[in-house]
């Protein structure tokens, strides 16, 4: 491989920033397509002005479906191939935003070229996220029940103390049964699993482990993150629409088979920002007072140590 264009986290997280500033004016106005627009037009821009030889991997949809940031869009030289393969979530939590709940934020993460997986046409994967202690000690093909022993085996506590985060959905109603039949903590969120994968990964964050189905963008932004900072993910194609079985089955793609984290991340140079849009367990949300919008956010590896936070004032009306 040529040598990477250097870009690091503290450039990376300006994307991010921009999203969740121009997200902002959206909050509580009920209108999820409004503030995913502003974002991903303040998410590309931040893109061509960092100057970024990449392309995007996991974005907004096929070239058809969005104006920006859709799979395959190049920044840099198109007739070179791409140093970085990008995934974005420009809103994780379209509806919190909407609805001006907590946990929305805007997410990014690249590796080096064919460093990423790639879900093809799949939506959906079962996700399992628990911290560095318990790395290589859940078996996930294992019973929740087994899972969760072993998860405080190695994190040596008490079963009945774990603390699991799931998505709120009906397809989780077994799975959260069988959760709290143990005695552990379920924290039932509608929607938000970036975050709550990010959390279960760092030590002492108050959340053990994220269990359960989400979607695949969220599912390798989570991986980029905890590649970068240490824990576990792992996760294995769970389709949910028919329309969407029959894709990956076309592609040949096994759905019973669970990929490890260095499969889903095939290179340590991967970067991760995300910056909080509203506040939520990981992340400040935008304030917005005095002419001045004030950003949080969370960096990891790209020159940024496991993981830094960085809280930045922003004039309106300035980058
Ligand atoms: P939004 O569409 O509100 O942004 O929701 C994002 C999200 O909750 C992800 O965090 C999660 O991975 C995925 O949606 C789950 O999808 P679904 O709500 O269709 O089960």
């Amino acid at each position: 491989m040529s040598e990477l264009q250097t870009v690091g986290a503290y450039d990376l997280r300006r994307a991010t920033e921009a999203a969740a500033r121009a997200a902002s004016a959206w909050i509580g106005r009920g209108d999820k397509g409004q503030g995913d627009s502003a974002a991903i037009t303040a998410m590309t821009a931040e893109l061509e002005r960092l100057g970024l030889d990449g392309r995007i991997l996991i974005g907004e949809g096929p070239r058809d479906e969005t104006s920006d940031l859709y799979h395959g869009q190049r920044f840099g030289d198109p007739r070179r191939p791409p140093q970085w393969d990008i995934a974005v979530d420009p809103v994780e939590g379209t509806s919190f935003l909407a609805k001006g709940m907590t946990n929305a934020m805007a997410c990014i993460a690249m590796a080096p070229h064919g460093a990423l997986f790639d879900p093809g046409p799949a939506f959906y994967m079962e996700k399992i996220a628990v911290p560095p202690a318990a790395k290589g000690c859940i078996d996930p093909e294992a019973p929740v029940e087994d899972k969760l022993r072993a998860l405080a085996r190695a994190l040596a506590k008490p079963v009945d103390e774990l603390t699991v985060y799931v998505l709120e959905k009906p397809r989780h109603r077994d799975l959260v049964a069988s959760i709290h039949a143990l005695g552990a903590r379920v924290l039932l969120y509608p929607a938000g699993d970036v975050a709550g994968a990010v959390m279960a990964a760092i030590p002492g964050s108050g959340v053990d482990a994220l269990l359960g189905t989400g979607g695949c963008p969220e599912g390798i932004l989570s991986a980029c993150a905890i590649a970068g900072m240490g824990g576990e993910f792992m996760a294995r194609l769970d389709p949910q629409l028919a329309t969407e079985r029959r894709a990956i089955e076309e592609a040949g793609v096994d759905t019973a088979r669970w990929w490890r984290l260095d499969e889903l991340v095939r290179a340590p140079e991967v970067i991760f920002c995300a910056t909080g849009i509203t506040t939520g367990l990981l992340l400040e949300g935008v304030e917005r007072s005095g002419g001045m919008d004030k950003t949080q956010t969370m960096m990891v590896g790209g020159g940024a140590g496991i993981r830094q936070m960085l809280s930045s004032w922003h004039r309106r009306g300035e980058g």
